[in-house]
């Protein structure tokens, strides 16, 4: 088989600075070891997030010419409109200004104290607004999502028997939603199979409870379903995206994933009193409903990128672009998340840094290590962002340290990936002379946004 390659040529680009080791030991010193704090002038490869981030393409960007910027009832929202319902099959569609306001919006109507939200594992953001509306967050991932070096195809599928056993004990009426989030970005950006959101949509209609999708990567969670699952070999993205969206009560978007998108997000749903509830929220916090909080122009943006995503050929790409980087990481040794997942390669820091228990935070530690080599941004998925405290002040770890390389959309090229796979190997050869960090200053929500940290 040839080479995979980037189905794109570049147009316009952007420079890299250049910085030395020297440099970067003062830059990330000052930005008290937390890559959120650091410039992204002085970063080489930007591997923060796959977030707003994606390169757009020339049709998006004419798109953003035509982009009618009316207060109400824009052409560009009925575009925008359009799309989405056609691509999921809801017809009531709520543009926000990202997928997290989309939440908060959602959250706002149906959480509360006493409640609980179910999902594979929640977003950060996500779990902190389901938390900021006094509703608890609940993740029941399945047994094979919780072993970063365990290879399976699915491992981000909802372990059904438990969330039977969870609705049982607590009563679907104290269970508002049910959320999947395709593909499971905090645990491993791992795909959910048809057949588990299908189980999921009949154990929700048994006891009477909505299901959404968290629907960011849906176009790369449905070519892992076309690449492996039985019977989807040869049905086209669309067909695939229609099927899991048909089994949802509605989903959450944000658009500065999968929508080639630099800001945006929606929902989507069937349920009118559900929607106009939302729309009452909309207009007192991001906008009139034709618009949300969005300008007409990234209406547009997104509308073309929805269906740019589903592009098998860059589906191909983006897929075996992850698989890439983290089959030469394997090859060097380095404990990695397997299989790849869609949007980021995860090392699992846990196994790469043994040395450093989970209260010195070994994933930020080896963020910082990364930094320092080759000027790589990454971000920690462990302790830092999800650890809590007990009633005694002690730190209850996250089930795993994990540490992401989120890749851009679009952005950077094969050379830009073996550079990194080359900082990465390095580091790991020397990885009994990284030092674990200690917090000094942290937020009470979101603390790894803004944590300073101090090494030991
Ligand atoms: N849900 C998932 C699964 C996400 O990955 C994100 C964002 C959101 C919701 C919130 O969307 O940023 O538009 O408000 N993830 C980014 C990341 C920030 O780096 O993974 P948002």
């Amino acid at each position: 088989m040839k080479t995979i390659i980037e189905p794109f040529r570049i147009k316009s680009v952007e420079p890299i600075y250049f910085n030395t080791v020297e440099e970067r030991k003062a830059i990330l010193s000052g930005a008290f070891y937390n890559p959120f704090l650091i410039h992204s002038k002085d970063v080489l490869i930007d591997l923060l997030t796959d977030s707003g981030t994606s390169a757009m393409s020339s049709n998006q960007w004419a798109g953003i010419m035509q982009g009618d910027e009316s207060y109400a009832g824009s052409p560009s929202f009925f575009r925008f409109e359009k799309t989405i319902q056609d691509i999921t099959g809801m017809p009531l569609v709520i543009p926000t200004h990202q997928g997290r306001a989309a939440e908060k919006i959602l959250f706002s109507i149906i959480g509360g104290k006493g409640k609980y939200i179910i999902s594979n594992t929640l977003f950060d953001t996500t779990r902190a607004n389901i938390e900021f509306s006094g509703a608890e967050g609940v993740d029941l991932i399945c047994e094979e999502g919780k072993y970063p070096s365990i290879p399976a195809p699915f491992k981000g599928n909802i372990d059904t028997e438990a969330l039977e056993n969870f609705i049982k004990d607590k009563g679907a009426e104290n269970i508002p939603l049910c959320i999947i989030t395709i593909t499971n970005n905090s645990g491993g950006g791992q795909p959910v199979s048809m057949q588990n959101i299908r189980e999921v949509r009949r154990i929700c209609t048994a006891y009477n409870i909505p299901m959404f999708i968290d629907a960011c990567r849906f176009a790369e969670n449905a070519y892992f379903i076309k690449l492996r699952e039985e019977g989807y070999a040869n049905k086209s993205i669309p067909e695939i995206v229609r099927e899991l969206f048909s089994y949802a009560d509605g989903c959450t978007m944000s658009a500065k994933k999968d929508a080639f998108a630099n800001i945006g997000g929606f929902l989507a749903m069937h349920d009118e009193s559900l929607a106009l509830k939302c729309r009452n929220l909309l207009v007192i916090t991001e906008g009139f409903p034709t618009y949300g909080g969005l300008a007409g122009r990234d209406l547009e943006a997104i509308a073309i990128g929805l269906v740019e995503v589903m592009d098998e050929y860059y589906l191909q790409y983006r897929i075996r672009s992850t698989e890439y980087l983290t089959n030469k990481l394997i090859a060097a040794g380095v404990p990695v998340m397997q299989p790849a997942g869609g949007h980021a390669v995860y090392i699992d820091s846990k196994a790469f840094l043994p040395h450093i228990p989970p209260h010195q935070y070994p994933g930020q530690a080896l963020v910082g290590a990364l930094y320092l080599e080759g000027g790589i941004r990454s971000v920690e998925i462990g302790s830092l962002m999800f650890g809590k405290y007990d009633a005694d002040g002690i730190l209850v770890p996250a089930q795993m340290e994990l540490v992401r390389l989120a890749i851009p959309r679009r952005v950077y090229t094969q050379s830009h990936i073996d550079y990194v796979a080359e900082v990465i190997i390095e580091v790991f050869e020397k990885r009994n002379t990284i030092k674990g960090l200690r917090i000094t200053e942290e937020p009470a929500m979101l603390r790894h946004f803004t944590a300073k940290l101090e090494q030991l």
